[in-house]
Order: structure tokens, then sequence, then C-alpha cells
């Protein structure tokens, strides 16, 4: 695993690049208007973040926002105008050529959008091309290739041609082949953009079985927001050359920095991202076991509540009582030996009520809430408690309702 570091990266295209352009650049002149005074374009725009070790990070844009030419500045395919790019702390832009061919070889795998294989040899000679140029001795190629090729499934196609597979095995066969050499980077450029929607979910999904395994540092660029909510642990947004903003799936959908990233973001299906630890709420009160049936008949009472959700003294969640059963057993039980805890409500606290963790899209509360008239119960991996998702959170949560109260419970 690696990581990447990204300070003052600029990268500006045509032959006045460092001369005229720069400095209009730093005067804060448009795109547009660079192009238009100096014949220059340019590409990267004083990009300043960092990759870490192990997380998936994807770079979305609309066409020309400068996602590939970022990408290619992280192996130097384009050389940055300005700026540094470290990797493991080495600012690989002042490397000699040798070096970056070792740290090419070693660190980096890049998988491409145009599948870039061999169309007349087979998947395993494909997949053991880069290692070939590396030098390595024939059978560790092909061993190596072998590994690679099991990996992402394909296990029987070794001797196929790679112009007989569909787009799908195709771009396999380019996965295994950046696999292949065991890099820490994995830089991906619109990889999955080619293929037909069903066979790029399924890919997306093999990439993410991947990762949970080898825990790669993957550059993911891709233009489908989609894709990149469910790929990306941290997702950077560019326009005309610039990050625009860097954030994680939830925080571009519920916090876009601007009315950009707002427009890119409004149609998208936030159910599918947004989690119950976002919207979950406090209760209004809560039961302890220990506490007796009087006490807890008038926590309901005092707040018009039917029902209190019931936790233990360490707050580990238990379920919930109903004032119906409260009323009864105070009946039984007379309010001095409520007030010393002599009885308590243990014996009629319920149990049917759906939980989930923070880490639950809303899209997987649905069914639950259908279910019940009860809001959720959020507990974290020990069974404690940590909040309520309402119906109403979960549809204004769903909505993208700005002006509904959600509080996030310690
Ligand atoms: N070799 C080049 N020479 C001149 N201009 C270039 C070159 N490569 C890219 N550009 C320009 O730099 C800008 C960023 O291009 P880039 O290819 O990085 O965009 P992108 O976000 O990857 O777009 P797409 O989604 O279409 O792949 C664009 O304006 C493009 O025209
Ligand atoms: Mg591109």
């Amino acid at each position: 695993m690696s990581k990447i570091e990204i300070e003052g990266l600029y990268k500006i295209f045509g032959p006045r690049a460092k001369t005229q352009a720069m400095p209009l650049v730093k005067k804060g002149k448009s795109k547009a208007e660079i192009l238009k005074q100096t014949g220059c374009t340019v590409g990267i725009n004083d990009a300043s973040f960092q990759i870490e070790k192990g997380e998936i990070f994807v770079i979305m844009g609309l066409s020309g926002s400068g996602k590939s030419t970022v990408i290619r500045c992280l192996n130097r395919l384009i050389e940055p105008t300005s700026g540094s790019v470290k990797i493991d702390g080495e600012n690989i832009v002042n490397l000699p050529p040798e070096k970056l061919r070792e740290v090419r070889r070693k660190k980096m795998g890049m998988v491409f959008q145009k599948f870039g294989l061999l169309p007349h040899r087979s998947v395993i000679d494909n997949v053991a091309f880069g290692l070939e140029i590396q030098g390595l001795d024939k059978n560790t190629r092909l061993e190596k290739a072998r590994e690679a090729i099991d990996l992402v499934g394909l296990q029987g196609y070794e001797e196929s041609m790679t112009q007989a597979l569909s787009g799908g095995m195709q771009q396999r066969v380019g996965l295994a082949r950046a696999l292949a050499n065991d890099p820490e980077i994995l830089l991906m450029d619109e990889a999955f953009s080619a293929l037909d929607p069903l066979i790029r979910v399924g890919l997306q999904n093999e990439l993410l079985e991947l990762q949970a395994r080898m825990h790669k540092t993957i550059v993911f660029i891709t233009h489908d927001l989609d894709e990149a909510l469910k790929l990306g642990d941290r997702i950077a947004i560019m326009k005309d050359g610039e990050v625009i903003q860097i954030g994680t799936p939830e925080e571009i959908l519920t916090e876009p920095a601007n009315e950009y990233v707002r427009s890119f973001v409004e149609n998208v299906d936030r159910s599918k991202v947004i989690t119950a630890g976002t919207v979950m709420e406090k209760p209004y009160a809560l039961a302890v076991n220990d506490d007796g049936p009087h006490l807890v008949t008038r926590k309901m009472k005092q707040t018009g509540h039917s029902t209190i959700f019931a936790v233990d003294r360490e707050r580990n969640f238990l379920g919930y009582v109903s004032i119906d059963d409260s009323i009864e057993l105070t009946k039984k039980v007379p309010l001095a030996e409520d007030d010393q805890a002599k009885r308590n409500i243990r014996g009629i606290i319920r149990t049917d009520v759906a939980t989930c963790s923070p880490e639950t899209s809303l899209n997987d509360l649905l069914n639950s809430a259908a279910n019940s008239k009860m809001p959720i119960v959020v507990t974290d991996e020990n069974g404690k408690f940590k909040g309520i998702v309402s119906h109403v959170a979960l549809i204004s949560g769903i909505a993208g309702d700005e002006t509904s109260e959600t509080e996030v419970c310690s």
C-alpha cells in the first residue's frame, strides 16, 4: 500500500505554457481566457490533495475537466508543468528516467478504458506481457500471470485469444495484467466506462471484493456519479482543471461545496448512499431496565408517547416498553417499591423492533420501516444504543430535505 501526496500541481499544455500561460493562471484568469490569449490549455490548475494508503480514491468531473491529466501525472505519462507528486514520500517529478521506470514497474499498475490488449495473443500472454518486459524468467512470468488470472475469475480462458472475448472479459484481462505484478497502486482511467451497464456493475462489485482482500491504493476515474459513489472511499470533483471538492460520498451528497457539485448530485439515488448514522436522532427519553414502572409510565405520559426504548446501565440496547404494559405493572407494584427499584421493567421489555448499524443505507431500512410503526434503532457493533431513525427522518433523508431537523446522537 502506498500513499500519494499531490502538492501545487499544474499542467498547462502548449508551447508557451511556462512563459505566458502560467503567469495568467496564477493571476486567476479562466481556462477560456488563457486559451484565447496564449493558445495554451489548462489541464490541471493548482491541485493539492492526498490519497491515503489502501483507499479507493475516485476522481470525477465532466469531459475535459482534467481527470486523465491528473492520473497520468501520477506516473508521469504526462510531465507536470509544476508541483510535486510524492509516492511514499518520494517526489517522482524529479526522478531520473531509470528510477522512474523502477517506481512504475514496482509500484504501479494501470487499467485503461480501451483495454489496450494485444488482439492476436492469448489471455495468458497478454497478462504476462508486462512481466516479460521486466525480464522475469518464463516460469515466474507464467506463475504470476496465472495468479492474476485467477484473481479476476478468468480461469479456463488462459489460452483464448483476447479478441474473441466479450468486452467485460477483455477488461478483466486488462485488470489481470495490471495486477500481475502485485503493484501497490492501481490507476484506473474510465476502466469500466466502455462496458454494458450490467457487466459494468458486475465488475464494480468484483473490484470491491478484490479490494477487500488486496488493500491496494486505487485511483479510479469516472464521469459516472453512481459509480463514483459506489466505489469511492473519497471522491474528488474536478472542473476546468481545479479540484472543487474532496469528500466521502456522503459528504459530497449532503454538503456539496457549491452549485456545480450540487448540480452533479441532485438526481442521485440518495437512499443508497446516506446512512442511518447520518439521519439518526436522539429519542425523547430512554428507560433503564432497573427503572420501576411508575417512573417509566410517567416518562411516557409526560411527553405523550405510547412506547419508550429500553437500555441497561451500560447503554446496551434491550428493546422497548409499551405504556399499556407499564401501566399494568404499576397496578401490581406500590409506588414505594418503584422508588427503591425493587420492582423494575425487566419483565415487560419487548424485543420486536428492528435494529441496524450506523453504516446501514437508508435504502436497506425501507423494508423494516414499512413493516413497523416503530422507529428503527441504531446500535453500534457491541449492541450499544446510538439513536433512532424515525419514519420522518428516513423519508426526509432520502428526499434530501434540508429543513428536517436531524440531530446526531453521541
Ligand atoms: N496532449 C494534450 N494536448 C493539449 N491539450 C490537452 C492534452 N491532453 C489533454 N488536454 C486538454 O486538457 C484538458 C483536460 O483533459 P483531460 O483529458 O485530462 O480531461 P478528462 O477529464 O480526462 O476528460 P474525459 O472525461 O473526456 O476523458 C482538456 O481541456 C483537454 O483538451
Ligand atoms: Mg479522460
